[in-house]
Formats: structure tokens, C-alpha cells, sequence
């Protein structure tokens, strides 16, 4: 038997411990309340945009008279998880025209309704080297089209959307866009209407296309119809969860819809990593590693496979056409998380 004062040793001793080992419990269990991953993506959402909200390279694009118009300072950057978690900061609710990131939504659709093949054969996948706006590229390369994301290939992309007339080949190409964002999207009027007025430049690519017998529509037909979908009006949110939707296996987060085959998904990323920034893809691939589709409106967003979208957008382009702070902002976020499609872990 334990004398007094060794029992009340025992008690104290006991008692300590159990403090102890409630206070580490409850300290762990403070620590998990928030998954450490949803506090260092908003984070860094944050940081990007405090990082680079000062830069001022670039200018607006004014090859299409309204774009030089948009608010050169806004600047919105966004990530949603391929299971549909949101982190945004800045302006991610201005809506802006998709320009150039409609494209490998429409490659998708094509794919859908016809097959990766019928891309490959129809238009074709390699990059060009050259600018999205090239008449060169259709003289260069036998395909003419050369790819879906330069202007020739998203014209013809068009063109082969299963259509009998111009307003059901728009109602198609538009409720695809919808389909990705999750939501409907509308038209910019009047961005339609600056660049309608002003498209020589692609109205001449759609006749040589026709003329190589590489488009499959109309000219005008086509060449309508695609500058409505480079008009389509998009928020910085609205383009992530399209790119979640890529990143989610051709699966929207939000409305459980299949928007593209499983098996088509890694050839249209295969597609955003070589041509997605036209002249700059090599660059692209080599500082950001990721997947990815830019526009002269100033949106950009990237595809990390099987994890989630990251959506910028900042009006202010470079030479090539791509958002200079929208670039930056993703290629650090990329580093940052170690997002890079090449890396090892
Ligand atoms: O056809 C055009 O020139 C525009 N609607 C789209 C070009 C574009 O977005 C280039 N991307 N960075």
C-alpha cells in the first residue's frame, strides 16, 4: 500500500500528464481546423497579385479598336480545385472577351463531335513558331490550318462544327463555352461589332483556308461566327472553372457535366502546352511547365492535370499577344507550388 504522500505524488503526476496530453490534442486539433492547403492557395493567390499589380510592361492591344479601351489596371487572379474550391483576388469579376482562350474549348467540342483524329487530319497539331495571326503559316505548312489555336486552326475549328446554318453553328459554339464555365455566357456586342468591322486580317485567312480547301463551312459564315466566340464576355472566376473543367478530367466541378472524353483531354492539353502562346510556347513551357491558353483581351489560364486551373487576366499584352502580368502571376504560382507538369515529385 502507497503511503499519503507517495499517493498524492501519483495524483499530481497523473493529473499533470492528462494537462499534457489534452493540450497537445486540442493544440492538433486547432492546427487541423483549416487543411493547411486552403490557406497557402489563397495565400498565394494573394502574393501573386501584390507581386505584380505594380508592373507596367505591355500595352492594351488596339488591333481591335475597343480593346484599348478596357481599364489597363485590372487585374484578377483565381485557382479552383478540380473539386471546385475557389481562391481569388483582385478584379475577378470584370468580365472581359475570351478572345483567343475560346480556342481549345472549341478544339474540345470538335473532338466531342467528331473525334481527336478528325482534328488532327482536318487541321492539325503542330505549333507554328509563328504569330496567331499568321497568313505565313498558311504558305509554310502543308496542313495550311497548321493547328486549333493559331486564328487559321479556330477558324476552320468553326467551320467544322456540325451546323446547317450561321445561327445554329453560334448557338453550338456558345452553349460549349457555357458548358465549361459551368454557367451562360454572352456575347460583347460591342466587341463583336469593333471586330467584325476591323477583321481583314482573318477575313483573308478564312479565303486562303477556303482556297486550300482546309475549311469547312462558308468563309463569311465561319469567319462571323469566330469572331463572336473570340467575343464572348468572361470573368477571371468564369475562366478558371473552365480550366477546372480541363483539370477535372473533361468534368465540370460544378455542374457534374462531361464536357470533353477522358482520352481527349491530355491530347487538347498536349495542344495548349506547344501552341497555347504562339511564338512564346517554348518560353511558356520552359518557365511555367504548364498547359495553357492566352488572349489578346488579357485572359490567360493554365491547366495543372488532375489539380486545378489557374486564371489571370490583365489587359496590358506584349509583342506576342499574351497578358504580361497574367503570365507572371501564373509562372509564380507555378513555381511557387512546384506545379510544373515536368517536374519529378
Ligand atoms: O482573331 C483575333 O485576332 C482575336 N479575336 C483573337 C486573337 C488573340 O486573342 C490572340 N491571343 N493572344
Amino acid at each position: 500500500m502507497d503511503s499519503l504522500p507517495t499517493l498524492k505524488l501519483r495524483i499530481l503526476f497523473a493529473s499533470t500528464l492528462l494537462v499534457i496530453t489534452s493540450l497537445f490534442l486540442s493544440s492538433f486539433t486547432l492546427a487541423d481546423t483549416g487543411p493547411p492547403a486552403t490557406q497557402q492557395l489563397q495565400n498565394i493567390v494573394n502574393q501573386a497579385h501584390s507581386k505584380f499589380k505594380d508592373l507596367k510592361d505591355g500595352n492594351n492591344a488596339n488591333y481591335i479598336p475597343i480593346l484599348d479601351t478596357v481599364p489597363s489596371e485590372l487585374f484578377g487572379v483565381v485557382i479552383i480545385t478540380r473539386d471546385g474550391q475557389v481562391y481569388a483576388t483582385g478584379d475577378t469579376d470584370y468580365a472581359f472577351s475570351i478572345q483567343s482562350v475560346s480556342k481549345p474549348f472549341n478544339a474540345a467540342l470538335i473532338m466531342q463531335e467528331q473525334s481527336p483524329e478528325a482534328l488532327r487530319e482536318k487541321i492539325g497539331v503542330e505549333p507554328t513558331g509563328l504569330p496567331f495571326n499568321s497568313k505565313i503559316a498558311l504558305e509554310l505548312y502543308p496542313a495550311r490550318s497548321v493547328n486549333p489555336l493559331v486564328n487559321a486552326g479556330a477558324i476552320a475549328s468553326v467551320s467544322m462544327v456540325d451546323a446547317s446554318s450561321e445561327k445554329q453553328r453560334w448557338k453550338k459554339v456558345l452553349a460549349n463555352l457555357s458548358g465549361f464555365a459551368g454557367e451562360d455566357l454572352t456575347l460583347m456586342k460591342e466587341v463583336y461589332r469593333s471586330e467584325y468591322e476591323t477583321s481583314w486580317s482573318n477575313r483573308a485567312i478564312a479565303n486562303l483556308l477556303f482556297n486550300y480547301e482546309r475549311l469547312y463551312s462558308e468563309p463569311e459564315e465561319a469567319l462571323i461566327v469566330y469572331t463572336k466566340m473570340c467575343s464572348v464576355g468572361v470573368t477571371t472566376r468564369q475562366l478558371a472553372m473552365m480550366g477546372a473543367t480541363l483539370a477535372n478530367d473533361g468534368v465540370n466541378p460544378r455542374t457534374g457535366k462531361r464536357m470533353l472524353k477522358s482520352a481527349a483531354v491530355p491530347k487538347l492539353l498536349s495542344l495548349m502546352l506547344t501552341a497555347g502562346f504562339y511564338d512564346e510556347s517554348g518560353f511558356w513551357s520552359y518557365t511555367a511547365g504548364l498547359p495553357a491558353k492566352t488572349g489578346v483581351g488579357g485572359g490567360i489560364v493554365a491547366i495543372v492535370p488532375g489539380k486545378m486551373a489557374i486564371a489571370a487576366f490583365s489587359p496590358r499584352v506584349n509583342d506576342a499577344g499574351n497578358s504580361v502580368r497574367a503570365m507572371k502571376a501564373i509562372t509564380y504560382i507555378s513555381e511557387q507550388l512546384k506545379l510544373n507538369i515536368f517536374e519529378g515529385s
